[in-house]
């Protein structure tokens, strides 16, 4: 599998951590020093998780020159689907006119990027189609307690997408050189949508009274030991040493988790890409929209390596490394 292109699409509108200062019993320097996150973008109504997917695909498909009837399968990795269905895939898949594509959500939370484009990886390898575009969108502010600081802060809106092609030539660069995927549901309550299920029986909004609830320190913990067990098992099927490796891409949940990481990845933190600074965690659009802008900052090259690893909502959890 090769990565043809990469995509984004983040909101306009701009929520500094001053607005959450009004509104609860929050600062910015605890927000920052906490978490790591300024600012983070929030969808107007008229951008729906779709809205965004499709923009994303758009900036992926435009860079790549490959035109719509030639994809054949649009994966989207999503916690908050606009509807329960048709799936946001299905609603990109109308908007890019993909019209040879199967399409189809994945939900593992935060992971779902890393477990979509795993999958694509898997239908290419078996020669299900020649071209894939992996989307990672969320509308999280859909699903927000604005009025829960130890949240509402933390999240923000936003989609970022790739358009994978497989590679079966041996002297082509670019392949997903190894994989590593995992959950543990007995973890459940430590990250889920509360009221779920009053809002699914609603079905127009997931938001309608569903909120994101999470015991900070409980994930904090498990991401920390998940995501470096993970990353160490796939660079070692991948038989490479964090030397070998041009840049990390991990979830962008918490700056304190990403020095941690690589503090047990012993990874140089110039290594690990964050943007969360500016974006706040957007689930599984985190890694994508990382990619997008990770190509442009470290000037990836055919060949370079790239670790990319995620924590999530489930308990879930997976690890990639790319050839580029
Ligand atoms: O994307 C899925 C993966 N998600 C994650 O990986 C998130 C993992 N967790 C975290 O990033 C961190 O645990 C948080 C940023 C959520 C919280 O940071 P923390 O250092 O673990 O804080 P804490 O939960 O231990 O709370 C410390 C204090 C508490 O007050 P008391 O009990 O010490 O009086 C909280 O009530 O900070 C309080 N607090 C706040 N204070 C001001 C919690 N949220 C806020 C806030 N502003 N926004």
């Amino acid at each position: 599998m090769k990565i043809l292109s990469t995509g984004k699409y983040l909101p306009e509108k701009v929520v500094t951590n001053a607005f959450f200062e009004k509104l609860l019993d929050t600062t910015d320097e605890w927000i920052f020093s906490r978490s790591g996150i300024k600012e983070r973008r929030t969808a107007s109504p008229g951008e729906t998780c779709a809205y965004m997917g499709t923009q994303a695909a758009l900036d992926a498909i435009d860079k790549a020159g490959v035109t719509p009837a030639d994809i054949g399968m649009v994966i989207v990795a999503t916690t908050t689907p606009d509807t329960v269905f048709p799936s946001v895939a299905c609603q990109v898949q109308a908007a890019i006119g993909a019209k040879n594509a199967a399409a189809f959500d994945l939900q593992a939370a935060c992971s779902g990027f890393l477990y979509s484009l795993i999958l694509a990886h898997q239908f290419l390898k078996s020669n299900t189609c020649q071209y894939i575009l992996v989307i990672g969108a969320e509308k999280l502010s859909a699903i927000t307690n604005m009025e829960d600081r130890t949240t509402a802060v933390l999240f923000g809106d936003g989609a970022g997408a790739v358009l994978v092609q497989a590679n079966n030539d041996p002297h082509v660069r670019g392949r997903l050189l190894a994989f590593d995927l995992g959950a543990d549901g007995t973890q459940e309550k430590i990250l889920f949508l509360h009221n779920a299920n009053t809002a699914r029986a609603n079905a127009v909004d997931l938001g309608g009274g569903a909120y994101i609830t999470m015991s900070g320190q409980e994930v904090f913990k498990h991401a920390i030991t998940e995501m470096a067990k993970s990353a160490q098992k796939t660079l070692a099927a991948a038989g490479l040493t964090v030397d070998d490796i041009r840049c990390v891409i991990p979830h962008q949940a918490n700056m304190r988790i990403v020095k941690v990481l690589a503090d047990r990845l012993k990874v140089p933190k110039e290594k690990c890409f964050t943007n969360l600074e500016r974006y706040g965690n957007i689930s599984a659009a985190c890694i994508p929209v990382a990619l997008s802008e990770a190509e442009k900052h470290y000037h990836l090259q055919p060949g370079d390596k790239i670790l990319m690893v995620a924590f999530g909502g489930g308990v879930t959890w997976a690890s990639a490394v790319m050839e580029w």
